[in-house]
């Protein structure tokens, strides 16, 4: 593999903060003196009461919890905004860039976002929020949207932002399962030269039968397209904020309150509300995006992420504003109009950094190589891929035709409940690796073991696990603690998370993630469950049973592939019909992103003696892979009729 290593660019190389025994030895420190290091890197953050005790966690079966800086005070918003006034309040905080290039961009300084912060944080008080309540955000991704994060995070609301691009029904169940009072959204969203319904998809929502805790719904006029507004329900955000004040004190939070929490997919049909608290995430933001990104004052920092997922939390709006950064948030999509867009994006607005995911590379690469060369790009520095593993292929493109070979890569490892990075190289400390991530940041210990929790030899495939608490994750599951502890704490006992990724760690310590081990699909960097589509499924009349499974796909990484059996009424209808219903019907139940890419119909699926439908026969199909021991089935000739199925469909 050695040939594959990429060396540090020279000019990289001569500005670099720190070198290999540095990074060796801060890591080390951080395992062997923990407490120590966590409160010195503590001092980043602007607290109210700084904290005496870093961490009170333990992965100890006897005295299990998760607990950081549990006697600091701080309020999040304060450190993304009123510290950096007096120095930094004249300088851009948020740059935004609209769907249609022909639209003028924005841009707020820090001045101008803390008083719309303050101004948010007061229509939400009117609106009855207080300290704690749950506040669900579907919004478009224009200014406004941060705003309503901080706001939030000013009062000690908890939000819970929802990606535009779920449908009222996946909307609707995650308001209820947090019991949310107030959404805040927009007329519509624009995407792609489109329009995306989002007051009227909340309206749908709430007309729900289950959905009944929202009292207040705050609509943001993004484009000025009609809707309808319930009177004593729905206000329009701009009329709202022409009746408050301008400045609103910030709460005085504890590390461990909650700041938000973000719906993920998991093995079972309902998402799980992934919590974190406010101390450690906020400096574990704020720490990533300065030592992995390499942040420097002056920089513009583009995370091309939805604030939808958990990126767009970290890196477009927590990390960067708590380093007074900054940050480019655009509306729209990487390839329109055209497939230059996103280096038009990074010319017109002098981008130093571009994070972006392994499905927009391959997407763009297709294109050609015309409309990046187009461009200038000089201004980029640093190129960032997050979500997926990238395929090498994808990675030389990035480093090679759209960084010219002058950008460091990093490829960073991490999930929703991590919080932030945990994986990667550093630029200018550690070589790259086409495929690999690289090694884990100060703190993360993470081990490959086998099914039994042993560790694994370098170069054999096993589960990926972190071996120590880390100061930016998951609290909790919302409301669910015995589910949390049942998700990550049971597989190999509560002295290791279990990730859910299959990975090996190379000779050299560096990660090589394969893939989710569970059932969690990613597409285009969109985390599903196949239990969710699979519900979604058979909750249409046709509809028997059904089985998903992730089928590798060139561009998507992954896309769904459905193994349907139906039910005899629906015996007479057309198949071609049969699936652009299916695939609409999945699309109204959960969003788009979970559209099926491939239904196979069949009379049966490959069950057990017992009836259980055994995925892996499935998953090797789609895969192309050994099919592997099928002695346990109760029709082995069910595998043969499939395989012809497949070749149909
Ligand atoms: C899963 C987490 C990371 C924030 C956004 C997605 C996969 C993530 C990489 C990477 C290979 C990756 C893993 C992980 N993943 N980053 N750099 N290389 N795989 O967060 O939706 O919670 O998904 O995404 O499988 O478990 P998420």
């Amino acid at each position: 593999m050695s040939e594959d290593l990429f060396p540090i660019p020279a000019d990289w190389a001569a500005h670099a903060r720190m070198n290999q025994a540095a990074r060796a030895a801060d890591y080390r420190r951080s395992l062997d003196d923990g407490d120590a290091y966590w409160l010195e890197q503590a001092q980043r953050l602007d607290w109210i009461t700084p904290p005496t005790r870093a961490s009170d966690s333990s992965f100890d079966e006897a005295d299990f919890g998760i607990q950081w800086f549990a006697d600091g005070t701080l309020n999040v918003s304060a450190n993304c905004l009123d510290r950096h006034l007096a120095e930094r309040g004249d300088i851009t905080a948020i740059l935004w860039e609209p769907d249609d290039p022909s639209d003028a961009p924005r841009s707020l300084t820090y001045r101008e976002l803390h008083a719309e912060v303050c101004r948010f944080a007061n229509v939400l008080k009117d609106a009855g929020a207080r300290r704690g309540d749950r506040i669900t955000i579907y919004m478009p991704m224009i200014p406004e949207a941060a705003v309503a994060l901080l706001a939030c995070a000013r009062i000690g609301a908890i939000h819970s932002v929802v990606f535009g691009g779920f449908s009222p029904e996946a909307l609707a169940g995650r308001i209820t399962d947090c019991d949310s009072s107030i959404v805040v959204t927009a007329d519509e969203g624009r995407r792609g030269g489109k329009r995306v319904p989002l007051k009227a998809n909340v309206d749908a929502a709430l007309a729900l039968d289950h959905c009944t805790s929202v009292r207040r719904v705050l609509v943001v006029r993004a484009t000025g397209g009609a809707v309808a507004m319930q009177p004593g329900r729905d206000s329009w955000y701009d009329e709202a904020m022409a009746g408050v004040a301008p400045d609103c004190p910030a709460e005085v939070m504890k590390a461990e309150d909650p700041l938000f929490l973000l719906y993920t997919s998991g093995s079972t049909g309902k998402p799980k509300g992934v919590c974190h608290s406010s101390g450690g995430y906020l400096l574990w933001a704020s720490l990533t995006h300065a030592l992995c990104f390499d942040y420097r004052p002056g920089d513009v920092w583009w995370c091309a992420a939805d604030v939808g997922w958990v990126t767009g939390h970290s890196y477009i709006v927590y990390g960067p504003l708590a380093n007074g950064a900054t940050t480019l948030m655009y509306e729209g999509l990487p390839s329109w109009p055209t497939p230059s867009r996103i280096w038009e994006v990074v010319d017109r607005h002098q981008v130093h950094t571009l994070f972006t995911a392994p499905t927009v590379l391959r997407a763009l690469m297709k294109e050609g190589d015309h409309h990046v060369a187009k461009t200038s790009r000089a201004s980029l520095q640093l190129l960032g891929s997050v979500g997926e593993p990238i395929n090498p292929e994808a990675w030389r493109w990035y480093h090679g035709v759209a960084g010219e070979g002058r950008c460091p890569i990093i490829d960073t490892w991490w999930q929703t409940e991590t919080g932030h990075c945990m994986v990667t190289t550093l630029p200018a400390v550690d070589k790259m690796r086409p495929g690999s991530c690289g090694r884990p940041l100060p703190g993360v210990e993470i081990e490959v073991v086998d099914e039994d929790g042993n560790p694994v030899e370098p170069g054999t495939n096993g589960l990926l696990t972190i071996t120590r608490p880390w100061p930016g994750m998951l609290a909790t599951l919302y409301g669910d603690d015995e589910r949390f502890v049942e998700t990550y704490f049971s597989k190999f006992g509560k002295d290791r998370y279990f990730v859910g990724d299959y990975a090996q760690l190379d000779p050299d310590g560096y990660l090589w993630v394969i893939g989710r081990a569970d059932d969690v699909v990613k597409v285009s960097g969109h985390r599903l469950s196949t239990a969710e589509v699979e519900s979604a499924l058979v909750s249409h009349h046709s509809v028997a049973e059904a089985a998903v499974v992730g089928q590798p796909d060139e561009d998507t990484g992954q896309a769904i592939a459905a193994f349907v059996t139906i039910e005899d009424s629906a015996a007479d209808v057309s198949r071609t019909e049969l699936v652009e219903d299916l695939r609409e019907h999945v699309a109204a139940k959960i969003g788009k992103l979970a559209r099926p890419k491939r239904i196979v119909f069949t009379y049966d699926l490959p069950k057990t003696r017992s009836g259980k439908i055994m995925r892996r026969i499935l998953r090797n199909l789609v895969e192309d892979k050994p099919l592997g021991d099928t002695s346990t089935l109760r029709d082995p000739s069910i595998v043969e009729h499939i395989a012809k199925k497949m070749k149909e469909s």
